[in-house]
């Protein structure tokens, strides 16, 4: 049974600066998105639905030639949500995807997400949970900051999120449905499950699924692509 993963890659990518999408810049002479797809199939999975923004598409599809999984492009939307929301509809509505119950979003900037990762995801999916995050613990002290001052937040408690985030397929759909129904606006996935009343499953992350957001993450993310660690 096909298990989709759903890159989302139609953010401009401002923080980064360039001309090119994001998701496009190289590290180490391969674009980030394909170097998210190659990790997700590493992982396991078996299908790639890349949502992409308006006019990419032929660079997009250029970029990803050589993926080891078939790949399929979908236009995004207006926020992250929105892309995710289409790129699923995509994912419901293909014939060559039917019997998929297993979905994860990724972000295509954490593109050096190890495949040990993508394969916990899946296999926290598969074993019945119906939301499943990665994380990984917070090394900085961490202060709230409010309008009289600020107070220290007991980082032990606190966990930083990242992607591949695994769903079961129908209840992605139908929390995402709902968020759009009540304008409720969220910065990941796992945000529109709870909403919609479901638990939350955290596995252990990685480092290396950092999100290239900055030009200093492309420098470092060079040094461990060369490094292949
Ligand atoms: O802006 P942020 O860093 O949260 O974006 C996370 C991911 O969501 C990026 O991979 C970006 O390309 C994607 N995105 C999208 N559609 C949007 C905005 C962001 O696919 N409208």
């Amino acid at each position: 049974e096909p298990v989709v993963a759903l890159v989302v890659a139609a953010g401009s990518g401002v923080r980064l600066g360039g001309e090119v999408p994001k998701a496009l810049r190289e590290i180490a002479g391969r674009p980030l998105v394909l170097r998210s797809v190659e990790q997700l199939a590493g992982g396991g999975c078996t299908h790639a639905v890349v949502v992409v923004a308006a006019g990419t598409e032929d660079a997009f599809a250029a970029a990803l030639a050589s993926a080891p999984v078939p790949v399929r492009l979908v236009r995004g939307g207006a926020e992250r949500q929105d892309s995710v929301r289409l790129g699923l509809d995509a994912v419901a509505a293909d014939p060559s995807l039917a019997g998929c119950r297993v979905v994860l979003v990724h972000d295509a900037a954490r593109a050096l997400v190890p495949a040990a990762v993508v394969a916990r995801v899946i296999a926290a999916v598969q074993g019945g949970a119906p939301a499943v995050i990665p994380v990984t613990t917070v090394i900085d002290s961490v202060r709230q900051v409010l309008p009289g001052g600020s107070s220290v937040v007991d980082r032990a408690t606190l966990r930083a999120v990242q992607t591949p985030q695994g769903f079961d397929l129908a209840t992605l759909r139908a929390a995402h449905e709902l968020i759009a129904r009540d304008g409720v606006a969220v910065t990941d996935d796992a945000a529109a499950c709870e909403h919609a009343g479901h638990s939350v499953v955290l596995v252990e992350g990685a480092r290396e699924a950092m999100k290239i957001t900055e030009p200093l993450d492309l420098v470092l993310a060079e040094a461990i692509a060369r490094a292949d660690v």
